[in-house]
């Protein structure tokens, strides 16, 4: 396996990593060089236009593919552009003043990104009692799914970030977009074309021997 050109860094809290060099980033020559240098778009990467219908649905053809015990189907997807996006966005903005009175429409109002992004994938975890599939499983599946549609977006060129915040806790908002009792939000996927005017970097990434160890059964 060839090295990569990385820079190490250690972050605030002392936490050892390192950043590959930004040239190197979704080398997609390869499957194993892209996932090796995969990274996603940050907001101010994403710009118009959105997907083309093809591209909308190889990405939800991909996400549909995700592993999941039981055949269940523990996620579905709702894509939000064009007019509705507009809606969604008046009602961000509405909803999120009504919870933070008085604060500023900040970054962590995502209003600006729902605003600018062209595209937003809404990826639902919808997880039901099972006798051998727990709800906890269904929604790791929910999970991967959306990985699933980040990787199938960034190999395309496009640019994607997956969110949560405050729409994904948010009992009204979850009405809003008509989601069922048992239904919560996964991921929200903002999804444009990346702007080639914006700088890129990578961010810390750990060094994997720091994560693992090699298990050895107790010799006492
Ligand atoms: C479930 C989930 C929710 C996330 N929500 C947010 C968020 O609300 N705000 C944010 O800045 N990043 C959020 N992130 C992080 C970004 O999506 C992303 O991981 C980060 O920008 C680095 O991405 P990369 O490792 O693909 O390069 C979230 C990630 C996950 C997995």
């Amino acid at each position: 396996m060839k090295d990569l050109p990385k820079t190490p860094v250690t972050s605030r809290r002392g936490r050892r990593g390192f950043e590959l060099e930004p040239h190197v980033l979704n080398d997609t020559s390869g499957i194993i060089d892209f996932l090796r240098t995969r990274r996603s778009a940050e907001p101010a990467q994403i710009t118009g236009p959105g997907p083309d219908d093809g591209q909308l649905e190889l990405l939800l053809e991909i996400a549909a593919r995700t592993p999941d015990h039981g055949k269940m189907e523990p996620w579905r997807f709702i894509v939000i552009r064009g007019r509705a996006k507009d809606e969604f966005a008046a009602f961000a903005k509405n909803r999120w003043q009504e919870l933070n009175a008085g604060e500023p429409l900040g970054k962590k109002a995502l209003y600006d990104l729902i605003e600018k992004a062209p595209l937003i994938i809404v990826v639902v975890s919808r997880a039901v009692d099972h006798p051998k599939v727990p709800a906890w499983e269904q929604r790791l599946s929910a999970g991967a799914a959306c990985m699933n549609m980040l990787t199938a977006a960034t190999a395309m060129g496009l640019a994607m970030q997956w969110r949560s915040g405050w729409p994904a806790e948010d009992e009204k908002t979850f009405r809003y977009l008509g989601l069922t009792e048992n239904e919560t939000i996964a991921g929200l996927m903002f999804t444009g074309s990346l702007d080639p005017s914006a700088p890129r970097s990578d961010r810390r990434r750990p060094f994997w021997r720091d994560l693992t160890t090699f298990w050895q059964p107790d010799e006492a």
